[in-house]
């Protein structure tokens, strides 16, 4: 499918980044002032990293909010508390001055997802770019999915559309993890079913348009060996069961295919796990995109990096893609109409906004006219935030609805349209994605520098 980078040029969008990145949030007013201050870093509580955190989960006033990498449970809102995360775990916000610098060293406007706050956190990211600045050749990106569905929603798109981005901003290799074994062992599929469900998404993947010269897919049941698995034993060496019970909340009854598995997640994050791309040797550096639930593998990996002998890798994270039926967590794939699947029909994309779709509209076109629109909860608000790429047009809906001038139907049609738009894309790009492209993404054969960082 084809992404949102096609955007207005930087200045433009100034003033619509602060009314965004406010409805966007479930933060309180001094955490606002905190992302949008001047001097940027915020209260410097988030710039200290603690890796060995005994705890994954993060509490929130009246109400413990639990987040790990397999479940998101919000607090006693269901609201997740985003600022009270980053404390807890030791990212750093993404400030202004970051987004200005990614634009300036990469000569291409910040993407919406970044622009407009949706990816707002980060560990290192400003060491990696100071890399970059002085070789534009020193680092790869690594992201991945865990293979638990036949098709996608719209939330797992998201780190791909962003990913896309990256790439193509930065003119760097990627690597894209398919943790197949991962949902193996957490969702009960069998070993075959989740080989065939991570080609299966591998195809949704490759239709969001990655460049496949350096761009390199693989599954772990049929990846994982050679150096590769070197690097997962080093890293495992690194970690005691004590830290992994503390990072990802391991109990004593679960199998240990569960514990055993964060090395995998975190080999890719050392280049030389990849022989073919990258040869022999941990000089390069890796940036992760991903949603913020999966910082917990990453400390790990961050942790043990210097043992390794290579360069800790730098994240950039995400907050949620809320479900359809209002913004609790991150969409759950199991409940139909809590999202919009990359396979629904026009028809079943309306029907669905129209009937699921949580509104901040008031009881009565009456009141409605007279208070206005509730941003701060309505999902075709937010979701118009994610995918609408025209700044000036979402800033005006944003005003016209929040004032009551727009109405409840029209902010979902607005939705409606550009959903339909956006996934009719998708299922064509998809069509397209032949097995013989798939293997040629898949495959191991040595790869050119100039194709891997590609200058054209
Ligand atoms: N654990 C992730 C999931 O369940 C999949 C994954 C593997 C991943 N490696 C990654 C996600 C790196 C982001 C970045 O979806």
């Amino acid at each position: 499918m084809t992404t949102i980078i096609s955007v207005p040029p930087v200045r433009a969008r100034a003033s619509v980044r602060a009314l965004i990145s406010h409805t966007l949030t479930n933060r309180n007013m001094s955490s606002m002032s905190t992302y949008w201050s001047p001097t940027g870093e915020g209260n410097g509580s988030h710039t200290k990293e603690k890796p060995t955190e005994t705890t994954s989960t993060a509490k929130q006033e009246g109400g413990e909010q639990e987040i790990d990498p397999w479940s998101v449970k919000g607090g006693a809102d269901g609201k997740i508390d985003y600022d009270a995360l980053l404390t807890k775990w030791g990212c750093q916000q993404i400030d202004k001055e970051l987004i200005e610098r990614v634009e300036k060293l990469t000569g291409v406007p910040a993407h919406p997802l970044l622009a407009r706050g949706v990816f707002f956190a980060h560990r290192d990211l400003k060491a990696l770019l100071d890399a970059y600045e002085k070789d534009p050749k020193s680092f790869y990106l690594y992201t991945g999915r865990g293979p638990s569905s036949e098709s996608l929603h719209l939330g797992h798109l998201i780190p791909f559309m962003f990913t896309k981005y990256l790439q193509e901003a930065f003119k760097v290799p990627l690597v894209i993890q398919l943790t197949d074994d991962e949902k193996c062992i957490w969702k009960g599929i069998s070993i075959e079913e989740s080989r065939r469900l991570a080609f299966e998404n591998a195809k949704d993947i490759i239709a969001c348009g990655f460049d496949k010269r350096n761009t390199f897919i693989f599954n772990d049941f049929d990846y994982v060996g050679g150096m590769f698995y070197q690097n997962m034993v080093s890293i495992a060496k690194c970690v005691t069961f004590n830290q992994a019970k503390g990072i990802f909340g391991f109990k004593f009854e679960d199998p240990i295919a569960k514990i055993a598995f964060p090395p995998v997640q975190a080999a890719p994050s050392f280049p030389d796990s990849f022989p073919h791309l990258f040869g022999k040797g941990k000089k390069l550096r890796c940036l992760i995109p991903c949603a913020i639930d999966q910082d917990p593998y990453f400390r790990m990996t961050r942790d043990a990096a210097p043992r390794m002998g290579g360069h800790k890798p730098a994240l950039i994270e995400s907050r949620f893609f809320p479900s359809l039926k209002g913004e609790s967590g991150k969409m759950s794939a199991s409940d139909e109409n809590s999202c919009i699947y990359v396979t629904d029909t026009p028809k079943q994309i309306k029907t669905k906004i129209n009937k699921h779709a949580f509104s901040g509209g008031r009881e009565t076109i009456e009141d409605h006219r007279l208070y206005g629109g509730n941003l701060d909860v309505d999902i075709s608000w937010k979701y118009l935030n994610f995918f609408l790429e025209d700044d000036a047009e979402l800033e005006q809906i944003g005003k016209d609805y929040s004032s009551g001038a727009m109405l409840t139907g029209e902010i979902k049609k607005k939705l409606i349209e550009v959903l339909q738009a956006m996934v009719g894309k998708h299922q064509e790009a998809r069509k397209a994605v032949t097995d013989d492209l798939v293997k040629e993404y898949f495959s191991t054969e040595t790869r050119k520098v100039e194709d891997l960082f590609p200058r054209d």
